[in-house]
């Protein structure tokens, strides 16, 4: 398959039409951002890391049942995947306390949940993506109550798959952020990404962060981390 005219631009990946009218090719970028693209910077390798661990995983959570935009990675940056119209919303669940949790609530990170959490942000920098229940989604039409369902259900089995895989390889499964999107015909398939941009990993041993939180935080050891999680993930 082949790149045809580029259809958009994001901060962190490209994406171009193809002869195919339901699939494009999405090209990962090492741009790296934070808090809404104010910060900006570049992780080395960070593209290849996120395309080839992103579709790892998706490739596992369709084992598992979990339908998914992808369809074939074409080289370490590039792979095609399914058209879909993305749905607003970034579907955050969390294992254990961290970040905007941990901010908003006043409580430490690291406290580990009884049970998962779930939330919703609009997803429009433009309004800092504001935090919001399943209610105002479905009022301001960015899906319908069936749709919402159907992806509370999804997200809730990545997370019950994921999280035993990445403690299989040392590493506590956070928190992470998922994106889903429609089909031609409909369909309610993950999309965007799965990778140290929009996951937290933490060290089952040492809780050393291994993930775009070292960015964020100016922490130093960016590049190594990502490669860390490669190395976990692929052993190599
Ligand atoms: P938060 O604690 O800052 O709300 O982040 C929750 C999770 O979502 C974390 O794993 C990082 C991820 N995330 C993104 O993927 N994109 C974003 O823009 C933000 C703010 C968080
Ligand atoms: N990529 C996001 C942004 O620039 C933020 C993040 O991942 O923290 O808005």
């Amino acid at each position: 398959m082949e790149k045809r005219e580029q259809l958009y631009e994001g901060k962190a990946k490209r994406v171009y039409a193809t002869k195919d009218e339901n699939s494009v090719i999405v090209s990962y970028k090492d741009d790296a951002t934070a808090f809404d693209g104010t910060k900006k910077g570049t992780i080395v390798g960070k593209g290849v890391v996120n395309n080839k661990m992103s579709n790892f995983l998706m490739q596992i959570l369709e084992k598992q049942g979990v339908k998914t935009h992808y369809i074939e990675e074409l080289n370490d940056r590039e792979t095609v995947v399914k058209k879909v119209e993305i749905v607003p919303l970034e579907v955050i669940i969390r294992n254990i306390s961290a970040g905007s949790f941990a901010r908003n609530y006043g409580v430490e990170e690291g406290i580990v949940f009884d049970k998962p959490t779930i939330e919703f942000s609009y997803k429009n920098d433009d309004l800092h993506d504001p935090l919001i229940n399943s209610y105002h989604a479905i009022a301001l039409k960015l899906a319908t109550k069936e749709e919402i369902e159907q992806i509370k259900a999804m997200a809730f089995k990545v997370n019950d798959v994921l999280k035993d895989y990445f403690l299989g390889l040392g590493v506590k499964l956070v928190d992470f952020k998922l994106e889903f999107g429609r089909t031609a015909d409909g369909e309610i398939v993950l999309a965007d990404e799965i990778s140290p941009d929009t996951c937290r990993f933490w060290d089952k041993d040492t809780n050393e962060k291994l993930d775009k939180d070292r960015f964020r935080r100016d922490m130093g050891g960016v590049e190594d981390a990502y490669k860390e999680m490669m190395k976990r993930v692929f052993g190599e």
